[in-house]
């Protein structure tokens, strides 16, 4: 480990910047998921959980940079993929910062905000006018006039620092250059820009025409249009503009409420929507919500809800804001969007498992942030239960979530003939009998032998979280099976490079590629390979956790049920599942021909390394961050000298190795009474096995 710098921590140590540890190990956390979910998101295109979790999670990364700004991390996905660093944009500070908006879900929860600002007001003055705008479903910029000359326009970024994007939003046809004559000497104006529905739908038809992947929905494109390179790319795109707030601004006309001042802007030449109102009672104001909640699918532009503001400019100022929000206004969310639509089919898919499951075929329709054409029914007792119909004018959700869900059929627009659907016996793509075992809810192709779950293997072990070998997508592999390469995951490392080479579409480029991605993925680690083979229970934790007991195939080939029952952390039921999958004599077979074809990977953690075993018994939870190596470099230590070391703390801890923000496990260790380590113990314990005097 060489001459480092070690800080020597103790116990009880932290009390004082307690606090900061625990929003850092936070910040550390939420950083590493919103990592792992855009990579699912946008590398694998396989998203594990709703948009609205992910924005659950995005929004509070953003929330505590900005409330603390001294935990700032350069690496933090919100410099890379919201702004700043590794972006063409230069930075620009915002005079006056952009904040965000706190949220309400309900009337209740807009009635005990209005009861809060009016106590904060102290009785002294009542609020007698709100003001009621849409919540435009795009991304925040500030846009500087100097003089009625459009100067600058910039992203909100983290709030404070956002990036510049002029050159990008003078291709905005909305957002004029010039303010009328009466512009006052600075005015920053806020608001959103967005990409309207027709200008969204007609970007992917021109996109489909030209064989390019189509975007999923209006705000990400609106997002990625105002971040590209080249301003003649976002000209192309057709973004929108609507001004909502103001900035920094000096030489303006005295106003004396919001209202007013959208009026103002408007004068000025600026886009501010028709929408917005005024109310006197905040009765109003509720019965605006209900008209906007009705009439928001006839809007050409996306909205996520209805922002309520204090007109008062004076009362505005006196209520102030907190880190985050403003007090003196709430956006108040709206329920997710449900459309209706023609079912025009129910077919069923073959997973690779031999699932069969029944999925609902859309006439294509526009339902929470993108078009929909097909969503899932689950199983059999799903559909008797909704007594969804071919033909049937039925109800779609999406709820920004991935997955799109037929929720019911509009009874009173039932035509006639319909009959309810029957689960069809044998598989739509083997014609071999399918099964529904006694008291499960799938039903099942059994058939290992079904062309569409050899697909479905061969697409999951090629995978990026699984084998990770590129240029074998979707396409080629229903290609290479359907013309007879392959069969089997195996025949992957035996293809026919000479076939492939004289099909349509192979340059030699393409097939040495294809070539060299085959090569590397021999030489993949043991746990990737037990992720690649789709054993049941196996995920990526699984895997590795069995990889890491086992030094290689041939070990498992060999394993005991008694083998797989002593692995921490691994249940009964894996246990079993994994014991029963290599017992299993087709998967012995498949198991010979792989390592026959040179693929026999070793575990990364081989336990016979020649590493002294100094950790033998020992579990250690590493935490925070580390000052001379990574989390992931030390357990790996730890593991090579025999110790465990999981993801959280238990009794059975040993010691728990934190650096700085170590934040919950902490707490926890205090709680187990388990000792708390630095670096330097750390070294002395792998070295000797016990911890220095
Ligand atoms: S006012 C000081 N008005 O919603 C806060 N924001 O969730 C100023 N938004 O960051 C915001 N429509 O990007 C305001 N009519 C509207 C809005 C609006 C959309 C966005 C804005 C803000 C976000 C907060």
């Amino acid at each position: 480990m060489g001459q480092r710098y070690y800080r020597t921590v103790t116990k009880g140590d932290f009390s004082e910047e307690k606090n900061d540890k625990k929003v850092s190990s936070r910040l550390d956390e939420l950083r590493e998921l919103i990592r792992h979910h855009n990579d699912l998101y946008h590398g694998q295109g396989a998203p594990e959980i709703p948009d609205s979790d992910f924005d659950l999670l995005w929004r509070e990364l953003l929330d505590l940079e900005q409330k603390y700004p001294h935990l700032a991390d350069l690496n933090s996905p919100s410099t890379t993929v919201g702004s700043r660093n590794n972006t063409p944009f230069a930075e620009v500070e915002h005079r006056v910062p952009m904040q965000s908006l706190d949220n309400a879900f309900d009337i209740e929860q807009l009635n005990s905000w209005v009861d809060k600002v009016e106590r904060r007001l102290d009785g002294e003055q009542k609020i007698s006018t709100w003001v009621c705008e849409l919540k435009f479903d795009g991304l925040a910029v500030s846009i500087r006039y100097e003089k009625g000359q459009l100067v600058q326009a910039a992203t909100r970024g983290n709030g404070i620092i956002g990036e510049d994007v002029t050159e990008n939003v003078l291709t905005i046809s909305d957002v004029p250059k010039t303010l009328t004559k009466e512009a006052p000497e600075i005015l920053e104006v806020r608001g959103e820009v967005y990409l309207g529905i027709e200008a969204f739908n007609a970007l992917n038809r021109s996109r489909e025409s030209l064989n390019e992947p189509t975007f999923a929905n209006p705000r990400n494109t609106a997002a990625g249009s105002l971040r590209q390179k080249d301003s003649k790319v976002t000209a192309t795109r057709n973004l929108s503009f609507w001004a909502y707030q103001i900035g920094e601004t000096k030489g303006s006309p005295e106003i004396g409420g919001h209202f007013e001042t959208l009026h103002w802007l408007r004068e000025l030449g600026l886009p501010v929507n028709e929408h917005a109102e005024k109310f006197t009672d905040f009765e109003e104001a509720i019965s605006y919500i209900e008209n906007i909640e009705k009439m928001r699918h006839d809007l050409d532009y996306e909205i996520d809800g209805v922002v309520i503001k204090v007109d008062d400019l004076a009362l505005q100022k006196q209520l102030g804001a907190t880190a985050r929000a403003p007090r003196w206004a709430i956006a108040y969310k709206l329920p997710p969007e449900e459309r209706t639509t023609r079912l025009i089919d129910i077919e069923v898919s073959i997973g690779p498992g031999g699932q069969a499951t029944p999925f609902a075929k859309l006439e294509p329709v526009f339902v929470g942030g993108s078009t929909v054409g097909t969503a899932t029914l689950h199983n059999a007792d799903q559909v008797k239960e909704k007594d969804v119909r071919p033909g049937d004018l039925v109800v779609v959700r999406k709820a920004g979530d991935v997955i799109p869900e037929v929720l019911r059929p509009v009874m009173s627009e039932r035509p006639a003939n319909s009959r309810p659907w029957k689960f069809p016996t044998s598989c739509p793509a083997c014609k071999k009998q399918l099964e529904r075992r006694e008291g499960e809810a799938a039903t099942f192709c059994n058939n290992y032998e079904c062309p569409r779950q050899i697909r479905g293997r061969i697409e999951h072990f090629v995978s990026r979280g699984a084998m990770d070998i590129e240029g074998f997508g979707e396409q080629r592999v229903d290609l290479f099976v359907s013309e007879g390469l392959i069969n089997d995951v195996s025949d992957i490392f035996r293809i026919d490079f000479e076939r492939i080479s004289e099909m349509e579409g192979f340059g030699k480029l393409s097939v040495t590629n294809l070539r060299n991605a085959i090569e590397e993925a021999r030489s993949r680690d043991l746990g990737r390979l037990l992720f690649a083979l789709r054993i049941p229970h196996v995920g990526t934790t699984v895997a590795q956790l069995i990889a890491e007991n086992f030094q290689d195939l041939e070990e498992l080939k060999k394993v005991q049920m008694q083998d797989l029952e002593a692995i921490d952390g691994l249940g009964p039921k894996i246990a079993a599942s994994v014991f029963e999958w290599f017992t299993n004599e087709r998967n012995g077979v498949l198991i010979s021909k792989l390592q026959d074809l040179g693929v026999n990977p070793k575990s990364e953690i081989s336990l016979s390394s020649d590493v002294e075993k100094t950790l033998l018994g020992v579990t250690i939870v590493v935490t925070g961050k580390l000052q001379g190596l990574s989390r992931e470099e030390a357990r790996k230590i730890i593991k090579e000298r025999g110790g465990k070391s999981p993801g959280s703390v238990s009794a059975k801890t040993t010691y728990l190795l934190a650096g700085e923000g170590g934040g919950s496990k902490l707490d926890q260790a205090e709680k187990f009474d388990i000792p708390v380590i630095d670096e330097t113990a750390f070294e002395h314990l792998i070295k000797k096995g016990d911890l220095p005097e």
